[in-house]
């Protein structure tokens, strides 16, 4: 297998990189104790047959024994050796790929895959939330699909049913924020507001007040529908009335502008949560009598999670390739006010807001995780019901701008609500937990013994920030910011590792092996830490993100 990569790829890197050790290059030279007679004849051979088919004549095919454990194959060219990439990738976990460009053909190495986003200036809790106007949430693998009765996400991280995880829904709600500030102004266009625009709907329709009123019973033999040929913008809001009895239903026809193939996307009263066959999507509304609901569904994401669900490939949609050519309403019902946008942001960050001040508990202020979370070895099981410090301060994030735009009061009253299980301990219930019995550290996860999560905990100390800032008098989330932000000086230098940075402290909470953080979560700690700098200019935030910032470039703290 290494062979033929080396033959494919040709990809041979020079080997007098800094970070190599001087002893294994004397040892691919040729100086191998254990070098059997054979393998010499062999790799000779080699050398003869490559050689001739090489114009340059210049390199032969060596053996490099990595550290007197097993072979692979190398060449020599004069006194410099080449070993190949597909195993420096492996063995050192970097980087690489062939570039084309300028009419050359390069190699780039990568000594990370991660990338720090800067802060453009001092963080602002009104603006966009770090870098998240970059994430898209609903195009996680993990995210089951965009709950029509809700409007936010269904994870399936922990439990492949599906469940509203907090942290997600209002991550959802914070990227959703952070693109209504970075994107550019939404194009809408409305096919049915009862006012300005009149729907051409075929079958027996009635208006009432702004509304329109369609109705099963009164001809059996037809169900109402609008044709129509829009492209390009997908993001669907509508207020449905639906009657439940009469098996009514929402649906929106969506079609290939390149196949001659349609879907049907139903969002009706008798589906389950999200369920597909053949060309036909089903999302389940809520369908209480007498209670309007409001729909924001971007259909290409309803389309893409359907697909998902029947295992069919799950590759991004493009918007260049449909189009929607009918609306149709089934049972009975009332509708207002019908748009297709190329976005609708905000509307989706107030459902999320919605959804965690419907959802929060009234006594503990949490957010609960309603899944088993398996313990990493040595800690025992998160039980269903568990608060993450993360989770609050996301949502405390979310709220606090929810209150700053909105000026409503519940959110307000939510953001301050979720607080408190910053004073109760993480083995009773909380999210707070102390280093050696005395620092105090908001959990991400809640684990006995204590796991001490770096980016959790940063999160949280941002939500509490933003609630600081954006709510009047907030005295105790500036308690619990202030003594957050000195357990993290205090605590930080324990996260390096001389050329990256840990996950979490289980090596001292278990005296097991450090969890390294991979690259994501290593640019994760960087982006926070850079943020964090933009607020309180302590050395020690400034500077441990620069040497960290370093280590995603092959830098290296001294050794002595
Ligand atoms: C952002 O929200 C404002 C309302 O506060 C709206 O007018 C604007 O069009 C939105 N922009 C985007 C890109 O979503
Ligand atoms: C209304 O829709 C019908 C088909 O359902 C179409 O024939 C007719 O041209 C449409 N009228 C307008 C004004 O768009
Ligand atoms: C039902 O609709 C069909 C087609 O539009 C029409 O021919 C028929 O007369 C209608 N029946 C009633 C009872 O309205
Ligand atoms: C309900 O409507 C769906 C289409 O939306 C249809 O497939 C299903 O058979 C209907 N069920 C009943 C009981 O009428
Ligand atoms: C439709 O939109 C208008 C204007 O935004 C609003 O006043 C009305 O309440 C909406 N209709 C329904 C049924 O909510
Ligand atoms: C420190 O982290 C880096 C980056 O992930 C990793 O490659 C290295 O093995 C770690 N070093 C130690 C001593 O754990
Ligand atoms: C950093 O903080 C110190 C003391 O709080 C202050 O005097 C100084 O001006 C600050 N520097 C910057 C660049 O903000």
């Amino acid at each position: 297998m290494m062979r033929i990569n080396l033959k494919l790829m040709c990809l041979c890197v020079c080997i007098c990189l800094v970070f190599l050790s001087v002893s294994i290059w004397t040892r691919c030279g040729g100086e191998i104790p254990s070098f059997s007679p054979s393998f010499r004849i062999e790799s000779f051979r080699r050398a003869q047959s490559l050689n001739s088919g090489n114009e340059n004549g210049a390199f032969e095919e060596i053996d490099c024994h990595i550290n007197g454990d097993y072979s692979i194959p190398c060449r020599k060219e004069g006194d410099e050796v080449y070993l190949p990439f597909s195993f420096i990738h492996k063995y050192f976990e970097v980087y690489g790929k062939m570039a084309v460009y300028d009419g050359y053909m390069r190699f780039e190495w990568s000594h990370s895959y991660s990338k720090v986003y800067f802060p453009k200036g001092r963080y602002d809790p009104r603006g966009v939330f770090l870098y998240f106007e970059n994430y898209n949430v609903e195009l996680r693998e993990r995210v089951k699909c965009i709950s029509a009765t809700e409007g936010v996400p269904v994870s399936t991280q922990w439990e492949s049913t599906g469940y509203y995880y907090p942290t997600q829904v209002a991550q959802f709600g914070l990227a959703h924020y952070s693109k209504n500030l970075t994107e550019p102004e939404p194009r809408s266009r409305i096919f049915d507001d009862g006012l300005t625009v009149f729907g051409n709907w075929s079958g027996k329709v009635s208006r009432e007040n702004r509304h329109l009123v369609f109705n099963k019973r009164e001809n059996e033999s037809r169900d109402v529908h609008m044709l129509m040929d829009h492209v390009l913008d997908f993001v669907l809001t509508v207020e449905l009335l639906l009657k439940a009895g009469d098996n009514s239903s929402f649906t929106v026809v969506l079609q290939s502008r390149e196949k001659n193939e349609a879907w049907n996307l139903h969002y009706s009263c008798n589906s389950p949560l999200i369920h597909s066959e053949h060309q036909d999507v089903y999302h389940r509304i809520e369908c209480n009598e007498g209670k309007w609901s409001f729909l924001v569904r971007d259909l290409l994401v309803d389309l893409q999670k359907g697909l998902a669900a029947q295992m069919k490939p799950k590759k991004k949609l493009l918007r260049s390739k449909f189009k929607v050519t009918a609306i149709k309403l089934g049972g009975s019902g009332k509708l207002a006010n019908l748009t297709l946008s190329s976005s609708r942001h905000l509307e989706q960050f107030y459902l999320a807001a919605d959804w965690l001040v419907k959802h929060q508990n009234p006594v503990t202020g949490g957010w609960l995780n309603p899944v088993r979370r398996k313990g990493p070895h040595g800690m025992k099981d998160l039980l269903p019901g568990w608060l993450s410090a993360m989770g609050q301060g996301h949502g405390m994030s979310l709220l606090a701008r929810a209150y700053h735009k909105s000026k409503r009061p519940e959110y307000l009253k939510a953001g301050l609500l979720s607080l408190r299980p910053f004073h109760a301990d993480s083995s009773s219930g909380g999210v707070l937990a102390h280093f050696m019995g005395s620092l105090p550290w908001y959990e991400e996860y809640p684990t006995e013994p204590p796991s001490f999560v770096l980016n959790g905990f940063i999160y949280s100390l941002i939500g509490l920030y933003d609630l600081l800032t954006l709510v009047p008098k907030s005295h105790e989330a500036t308690v619990l910011f202030n003594q957050g932000m000195d357990s993290l000086k205090k605590l930080l230098p324990l996260f390096d590792n001389g050329s990256g940075s840990n996950y979490d402290l289980r090596h001292f909470a278990l005296g097991a092996a450090p969890n390294i953080a991979r690259w994501d979560y290593h640019a994760t700690h960087v982006n926070q830490l850079l943020l964090l700098a933009t607020i309180d200019n302590h050395t020690v935030l400034s500077s441990t993100a620069e040497r960290w910032l370093g280590y995603m470039s092959g830098k290296r703290a001294q050794h002595n």
